[in-house]
């Protein structure tokens, strides 16, 4: 099973940015945790990620056939673009949005995700915990989706 794990815009600032919002690990020291936990739960997770809306939504659009899911933080694009969604419903491939910070319980404008309705589920708050509980449920659902097939005798 391959995952991505994929970060928008200013998460490459975690650490310094905001560290009472945001924590004081660096998007390399959660990253490098969430490698590892995909590794006990059997997954192969390569991370990224960029500031640029449009490599995100290319990014996305070359995940088709290359990963089983998607871990992602939109950052601030998580409220307003709607080439991201469009992406991620295109690619079809499961994705998973997480928050470090719980947005519905920040500033008005954060409390829409134009991303979320067309994820899997959304896990938001929990700090980099978000990324752990994201890809445990992604793995979850993957291999229960492949146990279903295999038992109706489907190829996988
Ligand atoms: C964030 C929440 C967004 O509103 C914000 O723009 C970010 C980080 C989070 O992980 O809490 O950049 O996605």
């Amino acid at each position: 099973m391959k995952i991505l794990v994929l970060n928008g815009p200013n998460l490459n600032l975690l650490g310094q940015r905001e560290p009472d919002i945001y924590g004081r690990a660096t998007l390399e020291e959660i990253m490098a945790r969430v490698v590892a936990q995909g590794k006990k739960l059997g997954a192969a997770v390569e991370w990224d990620q960029s500031n640029e809306e449009g490599a995100l939504v290319t990014r996305i659009g070359a995940s088709r056939g290359r990963y089983d899911g998607i871990v992602f933080n939109p950052g601030a694009y998580t409220h307003t673009s709607v080439a991201l969604r469009d992406a991620i419903q295109a690619a079809g491939v499961p994705c998973v949005e997480v928050h470090l910070s719980n947005i519905h319980a920040r500033e008005e404008f954060r409390r829409q995700s134009l991303t979320a309705g067309v994820c899997v589920g959304q896990v938001t708050g929990f700090g980099e915990m978000s990324y752990q509980l994201g890809l445990a449920a992604l793995v979850d659902r993957l291999g229960r989706a492949a146990g279903g097939r295999r038992k109706t005798g489907k190829p996988a």
